[in-house]
Protein backbone atom coordinates (compact mmCIF):
# COMPACT_ATOMS: atom_id res chain seq x y z
CA UNK A 1 0.00 0.00 0.00
CA UNK A 2 1.70 3.49 -0.40
CA UNK A 3 0.45 5.29 2.18
CA UNK A 4 0.69 3.44 5.51
CA UNK A 5 -0.23 4.56 9.19
CA UNK A 6 0.71 2.68 12.13
CA UNK A 7 -0.72 3.91 15.23
CA UNK A 8 -0.76 2.78 18.74
CA UNK A 9 -4.38 1.59 19.70
CA UNK A 10 -3.75 1.68 23.10
CA UNK A 11 -2.35 3.88 25.72
CA UNK A 12 1.36 4.15 24.31
CA UNK A 13 3.96 1.55 24.17
CA UNK A 14 2.62 -0.97 22.13
CA UNK A 15 5.82 -1.82 20.13
CA UNK A 16 5.29 0.35 17.41
CA UNK A 17 8.73 0.78 16.56
CA UNK A 18 9.51 -2.58 16.08
CA UNK A 19 6.44 -2.85 13.56
CA UNK A 20 7.49 0.33 11.70
CA UNK A 21 11.13 -1.10 11.90
CA UNK A 22 9.72 -4.18 10.02
CA UNK A 23 7.32 -2.25 7.72
CA UNK A 24 10.25 0.19 6.65
CA UNK A 25 12.03 -2.62 4.66
CA UNK A 26 9.36 -1.90 1.73
CA UNK A 27 9.33 1.64 2.67
CA UNK A 28 10.77 4.38 0.48
CA UNK A 29 9.92 7.56 3.59
CA UNK A 30 9.33 6.86 7.13
CA UNK A 31 7.93 10.23 8.64
CA UNK A 32 7.02 10.94 12.14
CA UNK A 33 3.68 13.14 12.09
CA UNK A 34 3.42 14.02 15.89
CA UNK A 35 4.76 14.23 19.18
CA UNK A 36 8.20 14.85 20.22
CA UNK A 37 11.09 13.10 22.75
CA UNK A 38 8.44 12.08 24.96
CA UNK A 39 8.42 8.95 22.64
CA UNK A 40 10.74 5.85 22.94
CA UNK A 41 10.28 3.31 20.12
CA UNK A 42 12.30 0.24 20.73
CA UNK A 43 14.02 -1.48 17.86
CA UNK A 44 16.49 -4.45 17.89
CA UNK A 45 19.11 -4.40 15.16
CA UNK A 46 22.19 -6.25 14.89
CA UNK A 47 21.22 -8.47 18.40
CA UNK A 48 21.71 -4.50 19.83
CA UNK A 49 18.37 -2.81 21.87
CA UNK A 50 18.30 0.51 20.08
CA UNK A 51 15.88 3.55 21.35
CA UNK A 52 14.64 5.70 19.30
CA UNK A 53 12.98 9.11 20.49
CA UNK A 54 12.35 11.58 17.64
CA UNK A 55 13.65 9.86 14.69
CA UNK A 56 11.70 8.03 12.90
CA UNK A 57 12.22 4.17 13.45
CA UNK A 58 12.60 3.38 9.71
CA UNK A 59 15.89 4.70 10.17
CA UNK A 60 17.33 1.45 10.68
CA UNK A 61 16.66 0.30 6.67
CA UNK A 62 18.85 2.43 4.56
CA UNK A 63 17.15 3.30 1.90
CA UNK A 64 14.36 4.92 3.97
CA UNK A 65 14.04 8.83 3.33
CA UNK A 66 13.61 9.37 7.38
CA UNK A 67 11.42 12.58 8.30
CA UNK A 68 10.00 14.95 11.10
CA UNK A 69 6.61 16.46 9.98
CA UNK A 70 4.81 19.86 10.92
CA UNK A 71 3.10 17.97 14.09
CA UNK A 72 6.52 17.17 15.48
CA UNK A 73 7.94 19.18 18.40
CA UNK A 74 11.40 18.88 18.07
CA UNK A 75 13.92 19.72 21.11
CA UNK A 76 16.97 20.18 18.80
CA UNK A 77 19.88 19.78 21.17
CA UNK A 78 18.05 16.20 22.03
CA UNK A 79 17.50 15.04 17.72
CA UNK A 80 21.14 16.40 17.02
CA UNK A 81 22.39 13.77 20.14
CA UNK A 82 20.25 10.83 18.94
CA UNK A 83 21.12 11.29 15.11
CA UNK A 84 25.39 11.34 16.57
CA UNK A 85 24.70 8.36 18.24
CA UNK A 86 22.80 6.48 15.88
CA UNK A 87 25.54 7.67 13.98
CA UNK A 88 28.48 6.56 15.96
CA UNK A 89 26.76 2.51 15.40
CA UNK A 90 27.49 3.53 11.68
CA UNK A 91 24.23 4.04 10.59
CA UNK A 92 23.98 6.66 7.80
CA UNK A 93 21.17 8.84 8.48
CA UNK A 94 22.84 12.51 7.62
CA UNK A 95 21.31 12.45 3.92
CA UNK A 96 18.21 10.61 4.87
CA UNK A 97 16.72 12.90 7.33
CA UNK A 98 14.61 16.17 6.99
CA UNK A 99 13.05 18.42 9.31
CA UNK A 100 9.37 20.25 8.46
CA UNK A 101 10.69 23.53 9.05
CA UNK A 102 6.88 24.44 10.30
CA UNK A 103 7.20 21.81 13.40
CA UNK A 104 7.44 23.57 16.46
CA UNK A 105 10.76 23.91 18.87
CA UNK A 106 10.64 22.79 22.79
CA UNK A 107 12.90 25.06 24.80
CA UNK A 108 14.67 24.91 27.90
CA UNK A 109 11.51 27.03 29.66
CA UNK A 110 9.04 24.89 28.36
CA UNK A 111 10.64 21.62 30.21
CA UNK A 112 11.33 23.79 33.44
CA UNK A 113 7.46 24.85 33.64
CA UNK A 114 6.42 21.65 33.11
CA UNK A 115 8.27 20.62 35.68
CA UNK A 116 6.95 23.04 38.14
CA UNK A 117 3.46 22.26 37.26
CA UNK A 118 3.59 18.45 37.66
CA UNK A 119 4.71 19.34 41.46
CA UNK A 120 0.64 20.70 41.72
CA UNK A 121 -2.64 19.04 41.75
CA UNK A 122 -3.17 18.82 38.22
CA UNK A 123 -0.78 16.65 37.55
CA UNK A 124 -0.66 14.01 34.49
CA UNK A 125 2.40 12.38 35.03
CA UNK A 126 3.78 13.23 31.87
CA UNK A 127 7.83 12.53 30.31
CA UNK A 128 8.73 15.81 31.52
CA UNK A 129 10.21 16.59 28.26
CA UNK A 130 8.01 20.05 27.92
CA UNK A 131 5.67 18.82 25.22
CA UNK A 132 2.54 19.73 26.60
CA UNK A 133 4.12 23.42 26.73
CA UNK A 134 5.37 23.54 23.91
CA UNK A 135 2.19 22.58 22.47
CA UNK A 136 0.29 24.73 24.68
CA UNK A 137 2.72 28.22 22.64
CA UNK A 138 1.77 26.45 19.58
CA UNK A 139 -2.20 26.35 19.93
CA UNK A 140 -1.72 30.18 21.36
CA UNK A 141 0.58 31.15 18.39
CA UNK A 142 3.01 31.90 20.95
CA UNK A 143 5.38 28.99 19.89
CA UNK A 144 9.06 29.34 18.22
CA UNK A 145 9.20 26.59 14.84
CA UNK A 146 12.06 25.51 13.18
CA UNK A 147 12.42 27.97 10.85
CA UNK A 148 12.44 30.97 13.31
CA UNK A 149 15.83 29.46 13.85
CA UNK A 150 17.33 30.51 10.86
CA UNK A 151 16.53 34.38 11.52
CA UNK A 152 18.60 35.15 14.61
CA UNK A 153 18.07 38.03 16.07
CA UNK A 154 14.02 37.92 15.69
CA UNK A 155 14.49 34.01 17.27
CA UNK A 156 16.26 35.97 20.24
CA UNK A 157 14.06 38.63 20.86
CA UNK A 158 10.66 36.01 20.54
CA UNK A 159 12.57 33.68 23.26
CA UNK A 160 12.89 36.16 25.12
CA UNK A 161 9.44 37.46 24.66
CA UNK A 162 8.00 34.07 25.81
CA UNK A 163 10.12 33.85 28.46
CA UNK A 164 8.86 37.29 30.01
CA UNK A 165 5.06 35.52 29.53
CA UNK A 166 5.86 32.51 31.70
CA UNK A 167 7.86 34.69 34.25
CA UNK A 168 4.76 36.07 34.82
CA UNK A 169 2.68 33.15 34.91
CA UNK A 170 5.13 31.32 37.05
CA UNK A 171 7.43 33.53 39.07
CA UNK A 172 8.62 30.62 41.39
CA UNK A 173 10.37 28.95 38.82
CA UNK A 174 14.32 29.95 39.41
CA UNK A 175 15.15 28.77 35.78
CA UNK A 176 13.54 30.70 34.10
CA UNK A 177 15.21 33.66 35.41
CA UNK A 178 19.16 33.00 34.32
CA UNK A 179 17.97 32.46 31.11
CA UNK A 180 17.71 34.55 27.92
CA UNK A 181 16.68 34.56 23.82
CA UNK A 182 20.67 35.48 23.01
CA UNK A 183 22.37 33.02 25.61
CA UNK A 184 19.95 30.09 23.95
CA UNK A 185 20.88 31.44 20.45
CA UNK A 186 24.66 31.04 21.57
CA UNK A 187 24.28 27.65 23.48
CA UNK A 188 22.25 26.32 20.28
CA UNK A 189 24.75 27.91 17.54
CA UNK A 190 26.46 24.65 16.36
CA UNK A 191 23.02 22.36 16.77
CA UNK A 192 21.11 25.43 14.46
CA UNK A 193 24.02 25.22 11.42
CA UNK A 194 23.86 21.50 11.71
CA UNK A 195 20.33 21.24 11.56
CA UNK A 196 20.00 23.59 8.30
CA UNK A 197 21.08 21.09 5.62
CA UNK A 198 18.37 18.99 6.72
CA UNK A 199 15.45 20.98 6.32
CA UNK A 200 13.04 20.12 4.06
CA UNK A 201 8.99 20.58 2.67
CA UNK A 202 7.83 17.47 4.38
CA UNK A 203 4.22 17.88 2.72
CA UNK A 204 5.78 18.58 -0.56
CA UNK A 205 8.30 15.66 -0.66
CA UNK A 206 5.96 13.63 0.50
CA UNK A 207 2.83 14.42 -2.30
CA UNK A 208 5.81 14.04 -4.58
CA UNK A 209 6.53 10.69 -3.66
CA UNK A 210 2.64 9.38 -3.66
CA UNK A 211 2.46 11.00 -7.10
CA UNK A 212 5.43 8.85 -8.07
CA UNK A 213 3.88 5.53 -6.93
CA UNK A 214 6.83 4.96 -4.01
CA UNK A 215 5.52 3.97 -0.67
CA UNK A 216 5.48 6.35 2.64
CA UNK A 217 5.03 5.20 6.28
CA UNK A 218 3.76 7.62 8.79
CA UNK A 219 5.04 6.48 12.29
CA UNK A 220 2.85 7.64 15.24
CA UNK A 221 3.71 8.37 18.81
CA UNK A 222 2.04 7.04 21.68
CA UNK A 223 -1.54 6.21 21.51
CA UNK A 224 -5.00 6.73 20.98
CA UNK A 225 -5.96 6.48 24.28
CA UNK A 226 -3.25 9.45 24.70
CA UNK A 227 -5.08 11.11 21.85
CA UNK A 228 -5.39 14.87 23.11
CA UNK A 229 -9.04 14.57 21.58
CA UNK A 230 -9.92 10.79 21.79
CA UNK A 231 -8.01 9.88 24.55
CA UNK A 232 -8.39 10.02 28.21
CA UNK A 233 -8.39 13.58 28.96
CA UNK A 234 -6.78 15.46 30.57
CA UNK A 235 -4.31 12.22 31.07
CA UNK A 236 -3.64 12.49 27.46
CA UNK A 237 -0.43 14.11 25.43
CA UNK A 238 -0.73 17.41 23.86
CA UNK A 239 -1.23 15.95 20.21
CA UNK A 240 -3.21 14.25 17.70
CA UNK A 241 -1.76 10.70 18.01
CA UNK A 242 -4.82 8.69 16.41
CA UNK A 243 -4.56 7.86 13.01
CA UNK A 244 -6.10 11.04 11.94
CA UNK A 245 -3.49 13.18 12.88
CA UNK A 246 -1.07 11.33 10.65
CA UNK A 247 -1.81 13.58 7.40
CA UNK A 248 -2.21 16.69 8.93
CA UNK A 249 0.88 16.20 10.82
CA UNK A 250 2.57 15.59 7.55
CA UNK A 251 0.83 17.86 5.18
CA UNK A 252 -1.00 15.42 2.94
CA UNK A 253 -4.70 15.10 2.87
CA UNK A 254 -6.84 12.57 4.32
CA UNK A 255 -7.18 11.06 1.01
CA UNK A 256 -3.65 10.57 0.34
CA UNK A 257 -3.90 7.43 3.16
CA UNK A 258 -4.55 4.09 2.17
CA UNK A 259 -4.28 2.07 5.32
CA UNK A 260 -4.46 1.83 8.67
CA UNK A 261 -2.60 -0.42 10.92
CA UNK A 262 -3.42 -0.55 14.94
CA UNK A 263 -0.76 -1.74 17.02
CA UNK A 264 -2.19 -3.58 20.41
CA UNK A 265 -0.26 -5.70 22.70
CA UNK A 266 -1.60 -8.73 23.60
CA UNK A 267 -1.87 -7.13 27.26
CA UNK A 268 -2.15 -3.44 28.28
CA UNK A 269 0.23 -1.07 29.88
CA UNK A 270 0.22 2.18 30.74
CA UNK A 271 2.47 4.94 32.30
CA UNK A 272 1.27 8.16 34.00
CA UNK A 273 -1.66 9.33 36.17
CA UNK A 274 -5.31 8.35 35.24
CA UNK A 275 -7.78 5.83 34.78
CA UNK A 276 -7.02 1.95 33.67
CA UNK A 277 -9.59 -0.19 34.60
CA UNK A 278 -7.84 -3.60 33.29
CA UNK A 279 -5.41 -2.32 35.51
CA UNK A 280 -3.76 -5.74 37.76
CA UNK A 281 -3.12 -6.28 41.12
CA UNK A 282 0.23 -5.19 41.97
CA UNK A 283 1.06 -8.89 42.26
CA UNK A 284 0.64 -10.03 39.07
CA UNK A 285 1.64 -6.45 37.71
CA UNK A 286 4.92 -7.57 38.93
CA UNK A 287 4.98 -10.81 36.75
CA UNK A 288 4.14 -9.67 33.55
CA UNK A 289 6.15 -6.37 34.16
CA UNK A 290 9.14 -8.42 35.02
CA UNK A 291 8.18 -11.09 31.65
CA UNK A 292 7.32 -8.19 29.51
CA UNK A 293 10.37 -5.44 30.62
CA UNK A 294 7.73 -2.57 31.15
CA UNK A 295 9.53 -0.18 31.74
CA UNK A 296 9.70 3.29 30.25
CA UNK A 297 12.06 3.50 27.33
CA UNK A 298 12.10 7.53 27.34
CA UNK A 299 11.77 7.94 31.46
CA UNK A 300 12.76 4.32 32.62
CA UNK A 301 9.75 4.63 35.00
CA UNK A 302 8.08 1.29 35.55
CA UNK A 303 4.49 0.38 33.90
CA UNK A 304 1.39 0.01 34.79
CA UNK A 305 0.21 -3.44 33.63
CA UNK A 306 -2.78 -5.16 33.36
CA UNK A 307 -5.36 -7.35 31.02
CA UNK A 308 -6.27 -6.30 27.16
CA UNK A 309 -9.69 -4.05 27.18
CA UNK A 310 -11.79 -5.19 24.20
CA UNK A 311 -14.06 -2.08 24.27
CA UNK A 312 -11.04 0.16 24.14
CA UNK A 313 -9.14 -1.77 21.26
CA UNK A 314 -13.10 -1.15 19.79
CA UNK A 315 -12.92 2.05 20.44
CA UNK A 316 -9.68 2.70 19.03
CA UNK A 317 -10.92 0.56 16.03
CA UNK A 318 -13.46 3.20 15.60
CA UNK A 319 -11.13 6.16 16.00
CA UNK A 320 -9.18 5.31 13.78
CA UNK A 321 -10.63 3.46 10.52
CA UNK A 322 -8.33 0.41 11.17
CA UNK A 323 -8.11 -1.79 8.25
CA UNK A 324 -6.07 -4.16 10.19
CA UNK A 325 -4.04 -5.03 14.13
CA UNK A 326 -0.54 -6.18 14.90
CA UNK A 327 -0.78 -8.02 18.14
CA UNK A 328 2.53 -7.55 20.15
CA UNK A 329 4.20 -9.34 22.83
CA UNK A 330 1.75 -12.39 22.52
CA UNK A 331 5.25 -14.44 24.30
CA UNK A 332 4.99 -12.33 27.46
CA UNK A 333 1.58 -14.41 28.35
CA UNK A 334 3.40 -17.96 27.86
CA UNK A 335 3.48 -18.76 31.54
CA UNK A 336 0.09 -17.35 32.95
CA UNK A 337 -2.31 -20.18 33.99
CA UNK A 338 -5.12 -17.51 32.66
CA UNK A 339 -5.40 -14.60 30.13
CA UNK A 340 -7.98 -12.54 31.34
CA UNK A 341 -10.03 -9.45 29.60
CA UNK A 342 -12.06 -6.99 30.67
CA UNK A 343 -14.64 -7.74 27.68
CA UNK A 344 -17.15 -4.99 28.67
CA UNK A 345 -18.37 -2.11 31.01
CA UNK A 346 -20.90 -1.60 33.22
CA UNK A 347 -22.04 1.86 35.26
CA UNK A 348 -24.29 1.70 38.07
CA UNK A 349 -24.81 -2.30 37.64
CA UNK A 350 -26.08 -1.68 33.76
CA UNK A 351 -23.73 -2.74 30.99
CA UNK A 352 -22.86 -0.17 29.09
CA UNK A 353 -22.23 0.58 25.18
CA UNK A 354 -18.62 1.35 24.06
CA UNK A 355 -15.81 3.06 25.52
CA UNK A 356 -16.40 6.03 27.43
CA UNK A 357 -12.99 8.10 26.84
CA UNK A 358 -13.19 11.18 29.37
CA UNK A 359 -11.42 9.91 32.67
CA UNK A 360 -14.29 11.24 34.75
CA UNK A 361 -16.70 8.98 33.00
CA UNK A 362 -14.08 6.42 32.75
CA UNK A 363 -13.31 6.68 36.08
CA UNK A 364 -17.58 5.94 36.68
CA UNK A 365 -17.53 2.47 35.05
CA UNK A 366 -16.48 -1.21 36.29
CA UNK A 367 -15.28 -3.70 34.33
CA UNK A 368 -16.78 -7.13 33.33
CA UNK A 369 -13.80 -9.79 32.75
CA UNK A 370 -14.19 -12.69 31.14
CA UNK A 371 -11.06 -15.53 31.42
CA UNK A 372 -9.02 -17.42 28.84
CA UNK A 373 -7.24 -20.46 29.24
CA UNK A 374 -3.21 -19.85 29.14
CA UNK A 375 -1.58 -22.67 26.90
CA UNK A 376 1.27 -22.46 28.77
CA UNK A 377 3.73 -23.05 25.77
CA UNK A 378 6.47 -20.86 24.27
CA UNK A 379 5.34 -18.81 21.44
CA UNK A 380 8.82 -17.15 20.47
CA UNK A 381 9.57 -19.65 17.99
CA UNK A 382 5.90 -19.50 16.17
CA UNK A 383 6.30 -18.42 12.65
CA UNK A 384 3.46 -19.24 11.29
CA UNK A 385 -0.01 -18.99 12.38
CA UNK A 386 -0.26 -22.72 12.72
CA UNK A 387 3.14 -22.74 14.86
CA UNK A 388 0.96 -21.08 17.53
CA UNK A 389 -0.63 -23.01 20.04
CA UNK A 390 -4.23 -23.96 19.97
CA UNK A 391 -5.19 -21.91 23.01
CA UNK A 392 -3.43 -18.64 21.94
CA UNK A 393 -5.18 -18.91 18.25
CA UNK A 394 -8.41 -19.18 20.14
CA UNK A 395 -7.22 -16.16 22.40
CA UNK A 396 -6.47 -13.83 19.08
CA UNK A 397 -9.34 -14.94 16.65
CA UNK A 398 -11.61 -13.94 19.74
CA UNK A 399 -10.19 -10.31 19.86
CA UNK A 400 -9.96 -10.34 15.92
CA UNK A 401 -13.86 -10.83 16.10
CA UNK A 402 -14.82 -9.09 19.21
CA UNK A 403 -12.91 -6.00 17.80
CA UNK A 404 -14.18 -6.33 14.13
CA UNK A 405 -10.62 -6.23 12.89
CA UNK A 406 -7.86 -8.81 11.20
CA UNK A 407 -4.96 -9.32 12.99
CA UNK A 408 -2.33 -9.17 10.30
CA UNK A 409 0.41 -9.84 12.22
CA UNK A 410 1.52 -11.19 15.90
CA UNK A 411 4.64 -10.28 17.50
CA UNK A 412 6.36 -12.92 19.89
CA UNK A 413 9.69 -11.86 20.72
CA UNK A 414 12.25 -8.51 20.08
CA UNK A 415 13.92 -9.40 17.17
CA UNK A 416 13.02 -8.87 13.92
CA UNK A 417 12.16 -12.52 12.92
CA UNK A 418 10.18 -13.26 16.06
CA UNK A 419 6.67 -12.47 14.04
CA UNK A 420 3.90 -14.54 12.77
CA UNK A 421 2.19 -13.20 9.60
CA UNK A 422 -1.09 -14.53 9.07
CA UNK A 423 -1.31 -15.92 5.88
P1 LIG B 1 3.68 14.01 27.86
O1 LIG B 1 3.43 13.48 26.48
O2 LIG B 1 5.11 13.92 28.29
O3 LIG B 1 3.09 15.37 28.05
O4 LIG B 1 2.89 13.05 28.89
C1 LIG B 1 1.47 12.97 28.91
C2 LIG B 1 1.00 11.54 29.18
O5 LIG B 1 1.34 10.72 28.07
C3 LIG B 1 1.67 10.88 30.39
O6 LIG B 1 0.75 9.97 30.96
C4 LIG B 1 2.83 10.11 29.78
O7 LIG B 1 3.24 9.03 30.58
C5 LIG B 1 2.17 9.64 28.49
N1 LIG B 1 3.13 9.38 27.41
C6 LIG B 1 3.76 10.30 26.65
N2 LIG B 1 4.55 9.69 25.74
C7 LIG B 1 4.40 8.38 25.92
C8 LIG B 1 4.93 7.23 25.26
O8 LIG B 1 5.70 7.30 24.28
N3 LIG B 1 4.51 6.02 25.74
C9 LIG B 1 3.63 5.90 26.76
N4 LIG B 1 3.11 6.94 27.41
C10 LIG B 1 3.49 8.17 26.99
Amino acid sequence: MPCTVVVGAQWGDEGKGKIVDALSARADFVARYQGGPNAGHSVVHRGRRIVLHLVPSGVLHPGARCLLGNGVVIDLPRLREEVEGLESLGLDVSGRLGVSPGAHLILPQHRAVEAHAELGPGAIGTTGRGIGFAYRDKAARTGLRVEDLFEPARFAEQVDRNLDRLRREFPGVEALRATSGAGLLAEWRDAIAWLESRIADVSAELHRALAEGRSVLLEGAQGTLLDLDHGTYPFVTSSAASAAGAPLGVGLGPRAVDRVVGVTKAYTTRVGLGPFPAEMPEAEAAKLRAAGEEYGSTTGRPRRCGWLDLPALRYAARVNGLDELVVTKLDVLDSFEEIRVVSGYEREGRPIEGFPAGARALERCRPVWRAFPGWREPTAGARRWQDLPLRARDYLEWIERESGTRIGLVSVGAGREAQVTRD
